[in-house]
């Protein structure tokens, strides 16, 4: 099938590049000329593991280009994806403006029956919106369908996420779109649930809400652990055994970020205030994360006690492994609390040093995870990457100032910690 995907960011390019790989025709269409500048060249705009082989397979394979221009893309297209952004304004609610101009965009160009298919992450009633836009500018009357149809990639897992997929949610209203979805999404094997397009636009809000009240809930039984000394960890594996309640999304830490759970959290509340169905809960989520990247400035200032002056070496910047994403990432909050306290930062991240470039100031970004340790009062862990689980803790401990490690994201066990002569001190443990 002929399919215009339209936004390279993480989600449209996954997407489009996946679905050239199921054997459909893509054309990925942006209209930032660098982006565009750089896929055409062969080179990825974002990291994502497995994404650029990918590329370059389909694009040798005549199944996957790029473009600026819209109006080619849909020309010979089944289907035009929406997956622009949506950014937060700053009441919290989502900036519905590209979504707006793309929707008139495929009006004005539509030359024959199209899916139209909205994939950006958008409150409730978009898809209606959507509806109304391209109708009136729809001056020829050609025939469309609006569906909406969610994403579930997690960044740094994106690509097996979309071909291994738990599940594929779409809303519509017609049979004749119902079909070409199936058959589009027919070699994924996975349960395909069709729903009312409003539903879907729920479903993928109160996802991504429900897995951000998990972490608040079990960084909430955190601090009651460390109050009387019990262990977090133990605790999500006893609840998680229940598989109503299950292990996962119950890893305690620093706090959740991403360009995906902060917004995703505002924009449903935003929504469920403007209906009159205020979801009190979600301000909770809100707050006790907010207030956990404060208790874990906190614990630095325990180990620390005056941190004006001292040197933090920070491990991990991107706001979870395998990505060099930086948007809302917690190290951003806790480096601007340290540097407010007086303290020093030098700091290093596997993939995403590039880009934490431009949001931290005053940062000294290291090579590797023994310069960061070099000289420093205390070791601060932000990101699980996973290779900081095998670092050499010997050669940290000689190069570190003082051997104090706060870890943000439990990698050690306590007790291994003390043996080694650390003082360690985690989220939900005793500190040794
Ligand atoms: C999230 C969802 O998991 C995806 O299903 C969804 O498609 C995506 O948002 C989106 O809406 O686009 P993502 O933001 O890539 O994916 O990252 P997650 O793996 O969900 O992690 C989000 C944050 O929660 C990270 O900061 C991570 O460190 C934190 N986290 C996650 C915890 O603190 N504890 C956990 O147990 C799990």
């Amino acid at each position: 099938m002929n399919i215009c995907m339209i936004g390279t960011g993480y989600v449209g390019l996954v997407t489009g590049t996946c679905f050239a790989e199921l054997g459909n025709k893509v054309i990925c269409v942006d209209n930032d000329p660098r982006k565009i500048g750089l896929l055409k060249k062969g080179e990825m705009p974002i990291y994502e593991p497995g994404l650029e082989e990918l590329v370059h397979k389909n694009v040798k394979a005549g199944r996957l280009s790029f473009s600026m221009s819209i109006a080619d893309a849909i020309k010979t297209a089944d289907f035009a994806f929406i997956a622009v952004g949506t950014p937060p304004r700053s009441d919290g609610s989502a900036d519905l403006s590209y979504v707006e101009n793309v929707s008139r965009e495929i009006a004005q160009n539509l030359k024959k029956y199209l899916v139209i298919v909205e994939k950006s992450t958008v409150p409730v009633e978009t898809c209606e919106w959507v509806k109304k836009t391209v109708s009136k500018y729809n001056r020829k009357k050609i025939p469309f369908d609006v569906v909406s149809n969610p994403e579930f990639l997690r960044e740094g897992t994106a690509v097996t996420d979309f071909l291994k997929p738990d599940r594929v949610i779409v809303g519509l209203e017609s049979d004749r779109a119902k079909k070409s979805v199936q058959k589009l999404y027919g070699p994924l094997k996975c349960p395909i649930l069709f729903t009312d397009t409003k539903s879907a636009e729920i479903i993928k809000h109160a996802s991504n809400s429900f897995l951000a009240t998990k972490i608040s809930y079990i960084n909430s039984v955190a601090k009651i652990c460390e109050k009387v000394g019990a262990n977090v960890e133990q605790v999500a594996e006893g609840m998680g055994f229940d598989p109503r309640i299950g292990r996962s999304f119950l890893n305690a830490g620093c706090g959740f970020g991403g360009f995906c759970f902060p917004k995703d959290l505002e924009a449903f509340l935003w929504i469920s205030k403007k209906l009159g169905a205020d979801f009190e809960m979600l301000e909770a989520v809100k707050k006790v994360n907010e207030e956990q990247i404060i208790h874990f400035v906190h614990k630095i200032e325990e180990a620390l006690w005056i941190i004006n002056g001292k040197t933090v070496g920070i491990l991990g910047l991107a706001f979870k492994p395998n990505t060099d994403d930086m948007r809302f990432a917690p190290s951003i909050d806790i480096i601007r609390m340290l540097q407010e306290r007086g303290a020093k930062i030098q700091a290093y991240d596997p993939i995403s040093m590039p880009n934490a470039k431009k949001v931290l100031q005053n940062v000294a970004l290291k090579d590797s995870v023994y310069d960061v340790a070099k000289g420093a009062d205390c070791l601060v862990i932000v990101t699980e990457w996973p290779q900081f689980r095998k670092i050499d803790l010997g050669k940290i401990k000689k190069l570190l100032s003082h051997p104090t490690i706060i870890d943000g994201r439990n990698l050690f066990l306590p007790e291994n910690m003390k043996k080694l002569g650390f003082h360690y001190s985690s989220i939900g443990r005793k500190s040794v």
